[in-house]
């Protein structure tokens, strides 16, 4: 008999993780407390139910090829990047063409997800949920959690002295939806994150000012990159993270931070990354010229705020503020499960690969969807499910649970003692966390042999950007139009931007084209074939090699 499995959440998590189960074979139920699909995608007028979700102008930020499932491209018309609405629909059309939605449960919330009595023996869960008023209970075999990582609002008043004598609108970006409301205000902005910078930016056209503030400063990234091309397919590619592991931390530093400091200096626009910080990133092409032009006005961190004016650490003050607005972030929580899993689930040392709770002797509970990545999380999420439903048909295995507690409790004790960096919240490296778990489940491309049987490919695959379909070459899971997929995507791309075909505009690429698109693979191509047969190359030391941090990735 199937298993069942209970999928809580039908974002793009949830449904990545229905249709793992029913490609393995299982029997997924899955419970969504709205009534439709897409999670955070699918935009409302309001916030009053409390759930995060997105603003009306939100643009993703991760383009259509790398920011899609395996084996469901974007239509080719769709735009490189899109609005929510657009996003959402593409969602809608992958649960409708894998006959998804009939496996949803809606306005079903679970209340609680608790360990049967032989749990020890049969791994199983008992699932409390609330449908209208009504409750249930179930027996799962398998339980996957996907509620999202930005569940609460992260509101932290307490750091802000004076803010309840503060008289003007406050509020969290959770219910920002419109700038309706704000014309000809005078706005404060708290918290340089892709949201706050995408709300000042918006309010920028209609509020009297908008003032930014931000205590770490951040990298600002264009949506488009030389030539035009999508940011992510041009720096999302295996020969990057091959140079990153092979070049000095510092100079691959010195690379990025020259390129980002092209289009604007970061000092002079007030943007640059306070010392002691870590560096963050946010994509926004609009930013630099709002504050170019005045309309944004960049400031530092908050000292205190008065009924109606804010002050700021480097002694400035702003008068007459009508609304503050805290773009601070988010915050998850996992309400249903009993202690200790409710806290240890939160520690993401204590998820091994950040999927499996360490202190279950059963692998029958997988968090899908809890990660930063430099890239597409739907792109993540889709392989955990795909591993997660994997391990609960016994068909891959993870370490024992002693083993990873016992790992995991010492880090925690290193990291309380300052010996060791907490690097749990920090974005992972796209490239490598994807090819971890693919390499768990035996789907990472392998490029030695597909340079050997289809050499195209294979570039593509090396020197092009990692795409999602390549996690479908190959193994468990293995699509037929990958391959296509792959050796098309670049059409995919430029096919919504050629609205305007004018006969005789064609004009062949020229020999400088050709060196700048060949000539670095080329060189890199030789350099890896060098590297490979190097007897020196192999002897640097492994540690100098784990200090160089693969830097020439992009961001989400
Ligand atoms: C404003 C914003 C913009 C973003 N833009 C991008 C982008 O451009 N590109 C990108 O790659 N990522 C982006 N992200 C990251 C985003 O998290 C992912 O794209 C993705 O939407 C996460 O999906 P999810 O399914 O994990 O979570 P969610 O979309 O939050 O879905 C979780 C679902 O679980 C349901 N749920 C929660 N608790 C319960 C319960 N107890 N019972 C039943 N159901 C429950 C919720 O109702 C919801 O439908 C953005 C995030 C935010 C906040
Ligand atoms: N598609 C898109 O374009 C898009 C748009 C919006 C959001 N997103 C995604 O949505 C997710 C959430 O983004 P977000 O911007 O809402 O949150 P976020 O990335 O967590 O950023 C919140 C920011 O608030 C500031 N902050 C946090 N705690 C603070 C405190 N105690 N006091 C003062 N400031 C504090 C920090 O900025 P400072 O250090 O600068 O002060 C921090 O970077 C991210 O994954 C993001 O990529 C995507």
């Amino acid at each position: 008999m199937a298993k069942r499995v209970a999928v809580i959440g039908a974002g793009v998590s949830g449904l990545s993780s229905i249709k793992c189960c029913l490609d393995e074979d299982l029997e997924p139920i899955c419970f969504e407390r709205s009534s439709d699909i897409g999670g955070l995608w699918k935009f409302t007028e309001t916030s009053k139910d409390g759930m995060t979700r997105v603003y009306k102008s939100l643009v993703t930020n991760v383009c259509k090829e790398m920011s899609c499932y395996s084996d469901f491209p974007f239509q080719e018309d769709y735009p490189n990047f899109m609005n929510q609405e657009k996003f959402w629909n593409y969602l809608q059309e992958f649960a409708e063409y894998f006959d998804l939605l009939k496996y949803i449960r809606f306005k079903t919330t679970v209340r609680s997800i608790t360990k049967r009595p032989d749990f020890s023996e049969t791994g199983q869960w008992d699932v409390v949920t609330e449908t209208e008023g009504r409750q249930d209970r179930a027996v799962f075999d398998a339980v996957m959690v996907s509620t999202g990582h930005f569940l609460n609002p992260h509101l932290p008043l307490e750091s802000f002295p004076g803010i309840h004598k503060f008289k003007g609108q406050i509020l969290h970006s959770q219910e920002y939806k419109i700038p309706a409301g704000f014309q000809g205000k005078r706005v404060l902005v708290i918290g340089l994150g892709n949201t706050g910078a995408d709300i000042a930016v918006e309010l920028s056209r209609t509020a009297a000012q908008v003032l930014l503030s931000t205590r770490t400063g951040t990298w600002v990234i264009n949506r488009s990159s030389d030539g035009g091309y999508p940011f992510n397919m041009m720096v999302l590619r295996r020969h990057h993270n091959f140079i990153a592991q092979v070049l000095p931390s510092c100079i691959l530093k010195w690379i990025q931070e020259r390129r980002l400091n092209k289009r604007f200096d970061h000092v002079n626009y007030g943007l640059n990354i306070t010392k002691g910080k870590k560096p963050k990133r946010i994509v926004n092409d609009e930013l630099p010229t709002c504050i170019l032009c005045g309309t944004v006005t960049i400031k530092t961190s908050l000292k205190e705020f008065t009924e109606t004016s804010a002050v700021f650490e480097d002694g400035t003050v702003e008068e007459n503020i009508d609304a503050v607005i805290f773009t601070t972030g988010y915050t998850y929580s996992f309400p249903f499960f009993e202690e200790p899993l409710k806290t240890l689930c939160t520690k993401k040392i204590f998820l091994y690969k950040l999927v499996f709770p360490s202190n279950l002797e059963k692998t029958t509970l997988a968090m899908i969807g809890f990660i930063h990545l430099t890239g597409s999380i739907l792109a993540g999420t889709e392989l955990q499910a795909r591993w997660a439903t994997r391990v609960f048909k016994g068909l891959c295995k993870i370490p024992p649970s002693q083993k990873l507690m016992a790992e995991a409790m010492k880090k925690e004790q290193l990291i309380e003692r300052g010996l060791m960096k907490d690097a749990s919240t920090d974005k992972l490296d796209y490239i490598s966390y994807l090819d971890d778990l693919a390499s768990f489940i035996g789907v990472k491309p392998n490029i030695p042999l597909l340079f050997i049987k289809d050499p195209r490919l294979a570039w593509e695959v090396f020197f092009g950007p990692c795409t999602p379909y390549q996690y479908r070459l190959m193994g468990p899971g293995k699509w037929d139009g990958a391959r296509n997929a792959i050796l098309t995507q670049w059409d995919r791309t430029l096919k919504p931007l050629k609205t305007r075909t004018i006969p005789g505009s064609f004009k062949p690429a020229s020999m400088s084209h050709y060196l700048k698109a060949w000539g670095v693979p080329i060189l890199l191509a030789s350099l890896l074939l060098i590297y490979k047969s190097s007897i020196f190359l192999k002897l640097v030391p492994e540690k100098l090699q784990d200090r160089i941090s693969p830097y020439l990735v992009s961001i989400r």
